[in-house]
């Protein structure tokens, strides 16, 4: 299968805070930003697979800061790695300041996305070659990730996740 790059999966949200999207304090729901993450992780899957795609796992989500109502979002997804069937999707969330227009990063998240067929079934998907810094940063880290996530699922027995392990030794 021909390799892709992540640029070939970019996918690239931009939505207003609505107030029925909103908490009591007025800043935007958790829930509903994991549904725009999903949305586009799952674009960003379908693109590089050219399949149809279901969520695994929602491996990390850090809520850093607060969006408040209004606001213009921008979710920003790519495929990170591509494994067999599985791919990791790394998401970037951004709001824009009203009055100058720059973007700061308000929250990232990362996804796994599996490859399916008609039943349901996984199937493979090509292989992906990082290309910028970022990237290849990101490439490197997807397999410790994909342990732990598989270890935490009780998918994985711990004394197999080698990359993992590799973390906390000398
Ligand atoms: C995701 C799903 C297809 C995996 O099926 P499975 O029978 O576990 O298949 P496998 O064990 O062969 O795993 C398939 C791939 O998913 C990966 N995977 C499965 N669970 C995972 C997890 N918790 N974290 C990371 N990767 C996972 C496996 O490592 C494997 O990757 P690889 O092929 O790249 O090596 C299946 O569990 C499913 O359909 N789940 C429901 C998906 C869904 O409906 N999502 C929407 C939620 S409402």
């Amino acid at each position: 299968m021909q390799a892709k790059y992540p640029k070939d999966s970019r996918t690239t949200l931009t939505d207003l805070v609505l107030p029925s999207e909103t908490n009591p304090l007025n800043n935007l729901f958790g829930g509903e930003l994991l549904a725009r993450m999903d949305r586009a992780a799952s674009i960003a899957a379908r693109r590089h697979s050219r399949r149809i795609v279901v969520t695994a796992s929602v491996n990390h989500v850090a809520f850093n800061k607060a969006i408040p109502l209004g606001s213009v979002v921008t979710v920003e997804a790519a495929v990170s790695r591509a494994f067999k069937s599985s791919m990791e999707i790394f998401i970037d969330v951004w709001v824009e300041d009203r009055e100058s227009g720059e973007r700061s990063k308000a929250n990232e998240a990362i996804y796994t996305f599996v490859a399916v067929n008609e039943t349901g079934a996984p199937v493979k998907v090509p292989p992906i070659e990082p290309e910028t810094k970022i990237e290849k940063e990101r490439y490197a880290a997807a397999l410790r990730r994909k342990q732990l996530s598989l270890v935490l699922a009780g998918k994985m027995p711990p004394k197999d996740a080698t990359e993992l392990k590799a973390l906390f030794e000398d």
